[in-house]
């Protein structure tokens, strides 16, 4: 089966062929534009979507030296995100369906990045845990098979992305911020956690997650303290800063495991690009955990072509909704 993925949620444009789960080509723009406003502005990204994504898909048809007649199915990103940005590639899509008359499906864009870590890993057996983390998203799923899955735990405020972002915003670094807050992070020498930023807890479900207190106290160490200080000590507070995260998310993450009995864990979404995340959980879940390359962590469209693959094989593909919402 070969599937044309399409996700155009936020501020990657991507366009992939997968044939039978494997990717034959899979192109990504991530948009630049942002870097200097410290966040993604919706309009710039729809315009940008708008600007790239029919060249992105001469490429992949380019690559892969395929046709869009030899497309068996379209998959495009259709929830949640920007609504400006998935209409564009909605409608892109649609416009391909329409000429080509070729089977259409719309994928919710975090079953997509469930469903990435079995591009490199399809011999991963359900049930498993999916820890999304991502710039819009930080959620714990217990996923059963494709299409059954139950949210155990999910961020009450910000996603983790969101605070890197906001946070590397606040110490001078550009939008996104998860990768320079990391590299910063990793050259300091001293005793790990040297400031002690506080881990929310939420008592109404212990595996809800909150990111939203730690940014504030991050804003309050830097306001009490002046720029000098702040110049010389910026690898500690990355490294303190990102050390919280992950604690935050490591201990939801066992107390979920233990809840479900599930031991399989699949990390994905942007922040699973972070190797102290990754190294910090494979001591906790040794060769149990899952992630995809640092490529695929991101958005991108082969994992919204795999998921539909699954969807496809199993009967249960759905008309993409033409009603975008910001919220899941
Ligand atoms: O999955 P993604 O591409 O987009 C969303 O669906 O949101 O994730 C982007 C997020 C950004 O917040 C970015 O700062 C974060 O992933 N990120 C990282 C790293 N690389 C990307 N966060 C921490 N460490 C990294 N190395
Ligand atoms: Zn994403």
């Amino acid at each position: 089966m070969r599937v044309l993925g399409i996700e155009s949620s936020c501020d990657e444009t991507s366009i992939a062929i997968i044939e039978d789960g494997k990717i034959l080509a899979n192109t990504i723009y991530s948009q630049l534009e942002h870097s200097q406003y410290g966040g993604v502005v919706p309009e710039i990204a729809s315009r940008a979507h708008l600007e790239k994504i029919d060249r992105l898909a001469s490429t992949v048809f380019q690559e892969s030296g395929l046709s869009p007649q030899q497309m068996d199915l379209i998959a495009v990103t259709d929830s949640p995100g920007l609504a400006g940005a998935l209409l564009v590639g909605i409608s892109f899509a649609l416009g391909l369906h329409t000429r080509y008359r070729i089977p259409i499906t719309g994928i919710n864009h975090l079953e997509g990045h469930i469903f990435s870590v079995l591009l490199e890993n399809p011999g991963l057996q359900f049930p498993f845990l999916a820890l999304v983390v991502s710039g819009g998203h930080t959620a714990i799923y217990r996923v059963d098979e494709i299409g059954v899955y139950q949210c155990m735990g999910q961020t009450v405020d910000d996603a983790a992305g969101e605070a890197f972002d906001k946070v590397g915003k606040m110490l001078g670094f550009c939008y996104p911020a998860g990768k320079s807050i990391e590299k910063e992070a990793s050259l300091y020498t001293g005793t790990n956690n040297s400031i002690n930023f506080p881990i929310a807890r939420i008592w109404a479900n212990p595996l809800d997650f909150s990111f939203s207190g730690l940014k504030t106290a991050v804003k309050y160490f830097l306001s009490s303290k002046d720029s000098d200080f702040i110049k010389n000590n910026r690898p500690a507070i990355c490294e303190s800063f990102q050390n919280t995260v992950i604690q935050s998310l490591r201990s939801r993450l066992v107390a979920a495991s233990q809840k479900s009995g599930i031991r399989r864990i699949a990390l994905v979404g942007g922040v699973a690009c972070n190797s102290r995340l990754r190294e910090e959980l494979k001591k906790c879940f040794c060769n149990e955990i899952y992630f995809p390359s640092t490529l695929l962590c991101t958005d991108n469209a082969a994992m919204i072509a795999l998921a539909a693959q699954k969807r496809a094989e199993k009967g249960i593909t759905r008309f993409p909704q033409m009603n975008p919402s910001a919220s899941l």
